[in-house]
């Protein structure tokens, strides 16, 4: 008889089949790389919480457009080159045994678009975010705190027309399918925290006047028509999960008793979830909602009310920090699912430790250094991680943010190939932060002559080895045709993001040439951010 057999009871969210209760709530760590795609660092991170024993990951905070992105480090979700990141994410969490979630949003006034889009303009000093900031960074120096806030506050939101609503929403649903396509097993719409749809929900930060505010049932239409789009563009088979506000502890501000409406509206789209919370970043400029928020299981009635109102399985999170407290929860049914982001992030072995009755949890502390540097656009670290760990991380950080520049030298057996290899390195000498990659698609041709192909990878090597270029940067990589030389290149190009390409003149020999014409001109024409050489 396990130690805790509510909390390690499976759970089906249909069609998923879920181990144990226990759920990764989304945690922001700004691990992307800074054009939104999934880095190392983010692959090693999610797999890390995947093999401790979780659930269900929840992948924090993709954006569905690009003025929804909240930091030049969060997920992006927002066009199909972020489809191989996301697809390789996905794979390593249900490759540790967890279902994958992907949490779609557009953070509204706190995105940091060129352009802010919100419901209504609402002043700054109505609501009180600067409040929350100060209190959230209070640990950095002054000029630090102003650096943050001055661009935190800088921007004229403007008010979303009723066509840029529209175009928003199917945002939202484009984003949703890709999270499908890239092999997630569900979505999480996030309306949490004080993001796009929450300003729609509540009155304090929705003043309009059009069918998208005033009565409760028009500010929940903002939310209500994105989740339909999301439903109906994943299909009945997808489940789609909603990250759910169900109190914002505001004098005037959204409420329970709205939220249980909502919550009735959302059941009737038949969401998949909700994942309950209470408070936006204004409620947090309180000290005593702050205060609050330190307590265990702080949102777990909100949870309870919520279940007590629809007939959806719940997620409660909020400083659940012990095995007990998580099988109590389950055991009063004030829950369905055990949500932790900051306890996993301290210990991702919490859910196999509690499993297996280990005594030795590394406990959350709140201290609150994950939020500060998130807050403030850097990395997320944990106080409580031991020195091997951090040294860990904060070298795959610097890793992240200065990543190596990508170049993928196109090779065959032609002297133009060896030429490009010259050059490269020539334009390269002695620099440290490049990778190489030599690539050769293989033909008839070249199959029938491997040594030659061979022979011109040497060559390649040793004249950027003579140029000073590192032996463990460069890396040989022979693949089958699939669908054109040109073609190959340009998925290659596309799935690993490489920034530069250099090929001979027209990249592959002669006969080939008549052949299928020229590749070096389909790659220059049908690359996008990407720079191309050409040799010869
Ligand atoms: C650094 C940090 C980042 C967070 N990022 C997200 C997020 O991207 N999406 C979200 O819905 N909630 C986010 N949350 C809220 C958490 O999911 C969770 O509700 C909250 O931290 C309380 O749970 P915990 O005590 O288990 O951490 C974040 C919280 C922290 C501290």
């Amino acid at each position: 008889m396990p130690e805790f057999p509510h909390l390690f009871e499976p759970f089906i969210i249909p069609p998923v089949h879920l181990k144990s209760r226990i759920v990764m709530a989304p945690l922001f760590t700004a691990y992307g790389r800074p054009d939104g795609t999934v880095s190392k660092l983010t692959l090693d991170h999610y797999k890390e919480v995947a093999r401790g024993g979780v659930a269900m990951i929840v992948v924090a905070n993709a954006s569905i457009d690009p003025s929804g992105a909240l930091s030049k480090h969060s997920l992006r979700a927002d066009d199909d080159r972020f489809l191989p990141g996301l697809s390789q994410l996905a794979e390593t969490i249900k490759k540790e045994g967890a279902a994958a979630v992907l949490q779609i949003n557009h953070g509204g006034r706190f995105a940091g678009g060129k352009t802010v889009y919100v419901p209504s303009p609402v002043s700054i000093s109505d609501i009180n975010i600067i409040g929350f900031y100060k209190a959230a960074l209070k640990s950095l120096d002054i000029q630090q705190q102003w650096a943050i806030l001055s661009g935190a506050i800088h921007q004229q939101p403007k008010e979303l027309t009723v066509a840029e609503i529209q175009r928003i929403i199917m945002a939202y649903a484009k984003a949703a399918a890709r999270a499908k396509e890239a092999g997630f097993d569900m979505v999480e719409i996030h309306g949490g925290t004080g993001y796009l749809p929450v300003q729609f929900l509540s009155p304090r930060t929705n003043r309009r006047k059009d069918l998208y505010g005033g009565n409760p049932e028009n500010r929940m239409r903002f939310p209500v028509e994105l989740t339909e789009a999301v439903k109906n563009a994943v299909g009945s088979n997808f489940p789609v999960g909603y990250r759910f506000l169900a109190d914002e502890w505001l004098p005037d501000g959204f409420s329970l008793d709205e939220a249980r409406i909502f919550a009735e509206r959302l059941s009737a789209l038949q969401v998949a979830y909700l994942s309950v919370t209470g408070g936006t970043y204004e409620s947090f400029s309180n000290p005593e909602i702050m205060e609050k928020s330190h307590e265990p299981g702080y949102m777990v009635y909100l949870a309870q009310q919520i279940k007590e109102a629809v007939n959806l399985p719940v997620i409660t999170a909020g400083r659940i920090t012990t095995p007990e407290l998580a099988e109590e929860i389950l055991r009063e049914k004030r829950a369905d699912l055990i949500g932790l982001a900051r306890p996993l992030f301290a210990d991702p072995q919490w859910p196999e430790k509690a499993r297996t009755g280990q005594d030795n949890i590394v406990p959350c502390k709140d201290c609150g250094t994950c939020f500060q540097l998130v807050v403030a656009d850097r990395p997320a670290l944990c106080a409580q991680w031991d020195k091997a760990k951090l040294i860990k991380r904060k070298g795959m950080i610097k890793e992240m943010q200065n990543p190596r520049k990508k170049i993928l030298v196109a090779m065959d057996e032609s002297e133009n190939a060896a030429m490009a290899a010259a050059y490269t390195g020539d334009m390269l000498a002695n620099r440290k932060d490049v990778t190489i990659t030599l690539l050769h698609i293989q033909t008839d041709e070249s199959i029938k002559n491997e040594s030659g192909i061979r022979e011109m990878m040497d060559i390649a090597r040793s004249l950027l080895a003579k140029a000073g270029i590192p032996e463990e940067a460069v890396t040989i990589q022979v693949r089958e045709k699939k669908t054109g030389i040109g073609n190959d290149i340009l998925n290659e190009i596309a799935e690993s993001g490489y920034g530069t390409v250099v090929m001979g003149r027209r990249g592959v020999s002669r006969a080939q040439q008549i052949l299928f014409g020229s590749v070096s001109n389909k790659i220059i024409q049908n690359t996008k951010d990407c720079t191309v050489w050409i040799v010869g």
